[in-house]
């Protein structure tokens, strides 16, 4: 897409926030490391972000200021990128003795226009810094302090704005009308919305793909789901292979056979549940299953198709490109499940696989599948991991584990539904506690498992905070799972963000 917003990141754990929230209102936005500048096309308007280095350090993450201001676009630095410009421009920059994390209260200078334009100012901003400007080049105005009279926004000219603090979280209260304020300086900007990029991918799937033959794996969840209907829509020659590994949820899969019979797409179905649990036997090492089962759907799954593969679809999203993309950084660490197998790897070499879904965020996607016609079941629902009620049974897998979790999620999924909580949570399971707890039953001391119910609310599973389910709902849910569940005599309510803890058990 020409001109788009381009984000700059220098490495803060806020920045996809940025590019999302410019999405939501209406604009494309990507995501370029600072080596990149120059690949930005011709941008509308460029934001560098915040990170967690110091400008001060030797080798600081830098930008190409002579490109940026040969651009011609408005240019908005945020927190480290406010930091960068300042010097660029001539001032300088202090070390903070502290860190300061949390709210603080924007005050507008009194008549200051452009980015401040239509607030009300006296506004809660969010601050995660250490770094402040200290001396301020010539001709470089403050347009907003906080309540200390400490500037926490700069004007360098009519391009050029800082602001230390971070309009694209939402603690920022108003945040979304400073970025629109900021991109109503610009000319030029990338319109976007779902609706007509859904033509503008299944164009490019078509292109791409010629009289090629693709091959896809379906999973019944939302990102195989709507890649699925993607390529359908784009009429390609398609073959969509569902492997059911045994590890999926209660009628999971003739939920999905049922689903995409209703849409019209045809799969084709391996049930290698066998296989799957005989590869896991007396294995517990987590990173060990993950490898296991990834390795084995692979096998599977060229089992079915052969090798000699054209093209393979995947429904690998933004998020994933751009973790996989920080090589090192601690998510491209923890989630160690993408990219991992070599055959697939070979074939990415190749130019053989195919993303149409990369440039997108979970949301999007959602809306994407609405508008290619799948129901709302498929793509209202909550996000299942790959290897599936694996992680939900800590060290080895059992035939008794996944009853247990199989049949207590069905509980606690069909009360969520049923009390309308469904859609206001982001995600929610149940998983074994791999330790048998005491417990009575009739006049016999009993010891069986605890089981950990979790139900999150979420920005793309970067961060979880827990859900405030009534205590009436919780109660309902224990006693439902306690009096159903064969194997369980304790329930626990799981109160973790993310972070420290993930969202997953394992
Ligand atoms: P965590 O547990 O990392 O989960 O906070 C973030 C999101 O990713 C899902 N998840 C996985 N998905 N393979 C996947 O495809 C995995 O190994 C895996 N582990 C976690 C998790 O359900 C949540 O939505």
């Amino acid at each position: 897409m020409d001109h788009p917003i381009a984000v700059i990141d220098f490495g803060s754990q806020y920045t996809q926030l940025i590019v999302r929230r410019i999405r939501e209102l209406g604009y494309f936005s990507r995501l370029y490391q600072p080596s990149e500048l120059r690949e930005t096309g011709k941008p509308a308007a460029v934001i560098l972000s915040g990170g967690p280095r110091s400008t001060l350090e030797p080798d600081a993450p830098d930008i190409d200021f002579d490109y940026l201001v040969e651009l011609g676009v408005p240019v908005l630095g945020v927190c480290y990128g406010m930091q960068l410009l300042n010097t660029k421009f001539g001032g300088t920059v202090a070390p903070g003795n502290t860190r300061e994390y949390g709210p603080a209260t924007l005050m507008p200078e009194e008549g200051v226009k452009g980015i401040f334009d239509d607030l009300v100012g006296h506004s809660q901003i969010w601050m995660s810094h250490s770094d402040t400007v200290s001396e301020l080049p010539e001709g470089c105005q403050v347009v907003g302090r906080n309540l200390d009279g400490v500037p926490v926004a700069l004007k360098w000219n009519d391009r050029f704005f800082g602001i230390q603090f971070h309009p694209e979280v939402s603690h920022t209260k108003e945040g979304t009308q400073i970025l629109r304020n900021f991109l109503n300086l610009a000319t030029d900007l990338p319109e976007f919305a779902i609706s007509s990029f859904k033509d503008e991918l299944a164009a490019r799937v078509r292109e791409t793909v010629g009289d090629k033959r693709v091959v896809c794996g379906v999973s019944g969840g939302v990102d195989s789901s709507v890649l699925a209907a993607l390529l359908h829509e784009a009429g390609v020659n398609t073959r969509n292979i569902f492997v059911d590994t045994g590890l999926l949820r209660k009628n999971e899969a003739a939920e999905v056979q049922s689903l995409f019979a209703e849409v019209g797409i045809e799969i084709e179905t391996i049930d290698a549940s066998k296989r799957f649990l005989e590869a896991l036997k007396g294995e517990s090492d987590p990173e060990q299953k993950r490898r296991i089962i990834g390795r084995l759907f692979v096998d599977v799954f060229f089992d079915a198709v052969g090798d000699d593969v054209e093209l393979l679809a995947q429904g690998t999203l933004y998020p994933d490109v751009i973790e996989s993309a920080t090589s090192g950084s601690i998510a491209s660490t923890i989630k160690t499940h993408h990219n991992r197998v070599d055959r697939i790897m070979e074939l990415k070499a190749a130019g053989r696989v195919l993303e149409p879904l990369d440039e997108l965020f979970k949301d999007e996607v959602r809306e994407l599948g609405r508008v290619l016609g799948l129901p709302e079941r498929v793509v209202g629902r909550h996000p299942f991991p790959g290897p599936g009620l694996a992680v939900r049974c800590p060290g080895e897998v059992t035939e008794e584990k996944l009853r247990i979790v199989r049949e207590a999620d069905d509980i606690f999924i069909g009360l969520l539904h049923e009390k309308n909580w469904y859609d206001t949570v982001w995600q929610a399971y149940a998983a074994i506690i791999p330790t048998k707890t005491v417990g009575v039953k009739g006049d016999e001391r009993s010891y069986e498992y605890a089981l950990s119910i979790r139900a999150v609310t979420s920005e793309d599973a970067m961060t979880a905070e827990w859900v405030h389910l009534p205590y009436e709902l919780l109660g309902e849910i224990s006693n439902r799972i306690l009096n159903e569940v064969p194997g369980v005599n304790r329930v626990l309510y799981d109160i973790s963000t993310k972070p420290p803890a993930s969202i997953e058990w394992e």
